[in-house]
């Protein structure tokens, strides 16, 4: 199928919520993607922060096709060998006690939430009024669904589906002052993103979190945070919160754990998981056989990468470091280990700038309008980052002298006149 009749039929017959590069891909190996016309693209954003191992690991292909001999799905209703073994690994990691399993962010995100009231509700059933309002942050991004949009401190996503999900409040990021004022005894939880991804790579000040941390102890409130993009080993570290010293209540994971397939997961303290029940939550897919294989060969495999990630990371955001001090177009490099974005001075040049880098084979993209956004496989090499470095420092170049030129005609004319 061409990339001509694919658009033609999306267009008749899909909901047109996506605005899709004009790129077919149909196979990708290690760090690279190839298309339908057979052109090679290094891959620096990894479906969004999904296969952090690459393409084609063979560690994972092995094992889904292994599992996929087995036992695809089973449903909840029964057990199956490696949902409590992944449990394991990931609350050894983390630091927590139990995992609940879902199909996506968002999904792990709601469960959260639902989490968060019920304990709440648990902890205050000596007849107080139990907590129930959530603080979320500004410029901050959960998911799709209502809890997550009524949650998603941005707007344009949560207007348009008015009313939300009611008792959520909106604290300046970053903003001490403005935590302790919307903070009192009716909150039940605050809910942070470690470091905002969708929000244009921002990482939590560690004084902030350290308060929040602290607020929510004094009353028994949650901190969950949202580790979707920012967790796994993309850091640096297992997860983004232990470069802070803090333990949260419940933890948010999913894009990258079962390397491609859909999973996300609620990790929680034994004390939190008090307040759930058989059948206050659910999924019929979440944590089948076939993902869960997959994702403990994945937690295996990036345990083993993060000191790569650690050093990769310090790396590049040295040569964007370096990139900015001679571009006057950056304004800022932000972000850990493989979590790395670039902030430019307007949306205009992002733009540019990520569609020049997709005609020289490389992908990228942009947040929040001004801001590139570099998400790559935890398998990159010194030599990937040299060749990205290389091709962003000629599109800058190119950016700033069409804007130099632009203005320099401006002048010209304004004068003529
Ligand atoms: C921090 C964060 N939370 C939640 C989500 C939602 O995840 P999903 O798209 O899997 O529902 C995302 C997705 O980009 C995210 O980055």
């Amino acid at each position: 199928m061409s990339l001509a009749s694919v658009i033609h039929s999306e267009q008749k017959l899909l909901l047109p919520t996506y605005d899709r590069h004009k790129i077919l891909f149909e196979r990708g190996r290690g760090v690279y993607l190839w298309d339908a016309r057979g052109r090679r693209y290094l891959d620096f954003l990894s479906g969004i922060g999904v296969n952090a191992l690459g393409h084609r690991h063979p560690v994972i292909q092995a094992t889904l096709k292994r599992q996929a001999g087995r036992l695809i799905h089973t449903s909840n209703l029964f057990f199956h060998e490696y949902q409590a073994e992944l449990a394991a690994q990931l609350t050894r990691i983390s630091g927590l006690d139990r995992a609940f399993f879902c199909n996506s962010g968002t999904e792990a995100w709601e469960g959260a939430l639902k989490l968060a009231r019920s304990y709440a509700r648990v902890q205050n059933s000596n007849g107080h009024k139990p907590k129930w309002r959530i603080l979320a942050l500004d410029n901050s991004f959960h998911g799709r669904t209502f809890g997550s949009l009524a949650t998603t401190g941005q707007r344009k996503y949560r207007d348009p589906f008015a009313p939300l999900l009611p008792g959520v409040s909106f604290v300046k990021f970053n903003d001490a002052e403005d935590l302790q004022r919307h903070f009192d005894g009716s909150v039940c939880a605050i809910g942070v993103e470690t470091i905002q991804g969708e929000g244009g790579i921002r990482p939590i000040r560690p004084e902030f979190l350290q308060l929040a941390r602290k607020l929510t102890k004094s009353t028994g409130a949650l901190l969950i945070l949202d580790e979707i993009q920012c967790g796994l080993g993309r850091t640096g570290r297992n997860f983004a919160y232990q470069h802070y010293g803090v333990r949260p209540d419940i933890v948010t994971v999913a894009k990258p754990l079962a390397a491609g397939l859909p999973l996300g997961a609620i990790l929680t303290t034994s004390r939190v998981a008090t307040a759930i029940h058989p059948g206050m939550h659910g999924t019929t897919f979440g944590g089948g056989p076939l993902a869960c294989a997959v994702a403990m060969q994945f937690l295996r495999l990036m345990e083993e990468l993060i000191p790569h990630v650690d050093e990769t990371g310090e790396c590049f955001r040295a040569q964007l470091e370096w990139l900015k001090a001679k571009h006057y177009l950056v304004r800022e490099v932000r972000g850990m280990g493989l979590m790395l974005g670039m902030e430019l001075d307007s949306a205009d040049a992002a733009k540019r700038v990520v569609n020049q880098l997709m005609e020289r084979g490389i992908l990228i993209n942009r947040t929040n309008e001004t801001v590139l956004r570099f998400l790559p496989p935890y398998i990159i090499e010194k030599k990937h980052i040299d060749q990205v470095i290389g091709e962003l420092d000629k599109a800058l170049s190119t950016v700033s002298s069409v804007r130099t030129g632009r203005e320099a005609h401006k002048s010209t004319t304004r004068s003529q006149r």
